[in-house]
């Protein structure tokens, strides 16, 4: 097979890309760079099935000959986070929207199948967990900077559910959960790799709020294994997936859990939401996947423990020196 990759240089794509690689298949990459590092993907450098683009996935051109060229697209170019759409919103919703647009356009084009990365954040703060994919959800208001996240996300799933209805585009979209691993930066608000860079330097471990939301931390290499099932079921297409793990953690805990792992002396401070995204900040107190449809669709569930992720984020951080 020949992949396209946009955001080919993050964390969950630079793990997709070696999986492919390893499997023997040809890919191309598209990243801009912006959250992405060279680093992820410089080790694939000179292998004769690797092409890298450093270019905007918004790019007409440039994207046109690559989609030509490709028998299956993964779409992951995207700002990531809530911590981006609060301090530079025009750009990041603007990375969200337009590589979209171009890059499923293009498909359509050349009848080429593609796969959106959506965000457990299009389920906004509904209670009702595990969340299901065809649950109905309630954001909150433009006035609250972070549901432009959500509502950005949930625009490219609606325009590629509308290309699938209009001009029977094989499209498929798949809502992650909190995805965790090596390679992943803490830079943009990620709490798990933030938590072990400050329990490897000896600073505190800081933590929102009262600590007592809870979240499910996924194993990029199982994210990694889903993607390339999804890819592959002809039953998984024009319907959204969800890929995850379902064992619920409170922020708190996984802060204690992280200091044990790490053998720190690093204490856990608790600070206000405003200081850390500024006022009129909404979170959501749980966060837990419905796994059922991935389990039916493409017999699918994760495999690592939240220990063992841990260790291996952990890992990653002491042989690179990235914390
Ligand atoms: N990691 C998670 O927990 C998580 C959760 C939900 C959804 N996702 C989705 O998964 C995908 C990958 O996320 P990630 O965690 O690897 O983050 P990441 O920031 O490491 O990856 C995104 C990549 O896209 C690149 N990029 C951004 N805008 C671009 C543009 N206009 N043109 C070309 N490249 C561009 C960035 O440089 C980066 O390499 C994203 O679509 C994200 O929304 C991730």
């Amino acid at each position: 097979m020949n992949y396209l990759i946009t955001g080919g240089a993050g964390f969950v794509g630079s793990h997709l890309t070696e999986y492919f690689l390893n499997r023997g298949d040809s890919v191309s990459i598209v990243d801009d760079l912006s959250t992405g590092a060279w680093a992820n993907v410089a080790p694939f450098e000179g292998r004769p099935n690797f092409r890298a683009y450093v270019a905007d996935a918004a790019d007409p051109v440039l994207l046109e000959g690559l989609i030509r060229e490709a028998d299956f697209v993964f779409h992951l170019a995207s700002s990531v986070g809530v911590q981006l759409i609060v301090s530079q919103p025009v750009d990041a919703i603007r990375r969200i929207i337009r590589p979209t647009e171009n890059v499923v356009d293009l498909c359509a084009k050349y009848r080429r199948p593609v796969l959106l990365t959506s965000t457990s954040e299009t389920y906004g703060k509904s209670d009702d967990a595990p969340f299901r994919e065809e649950m109905d959800v309630v954001l909150g208001p433009s006035c609250k900077n972070r549901w432009a996240y959500a509502v950005a996300k949930l625009v490219d799933e609606f325009y590629l559910l509308a290309h699938h209805r209009q001009t029977s585009l094989p499209v498929y979209i798949t809502r992650l959960f909190n995805v965790v691993g090596p390679r992943q930066t803490g830079a943009y608000g990620m709490a798990l790799p933030r938590f072990v860079s400050a329990a490897l330097r000896g600073e505190p471990l800081k933590v929102c709020g009262d600590g007592l939301q809870t979240r499910c931390f996924s194993s990029v290499f199982d994210i990694v294994e889903g993607l390339a099932r999804l890819s592959e079921s002809k039953e998984a297409v024009g319907q959204a997936v969800n890929l995850g793990s379902d064992e619920e953690i409170s922020i708190r805990e996984l802060a204690e859990r992280v200091v044990k792992i790490c053998d720190s002396k690093s204490p856990i401070e608790f600070v206000d939401y405003e200081s850390v995204y500024g006022p009129n900040f909404d979170d959501m107190r749980r966060r837990v996947p419905s796994l059922e449809r991935a389990r039916k669709l493409i017999d699918w569930s994760p495999k690592r423990t939240l220990d063992e992720i841990i260790v291996e984020a952990r890992d990653w951080q002491l042989a690179t020196g990235r914390f």
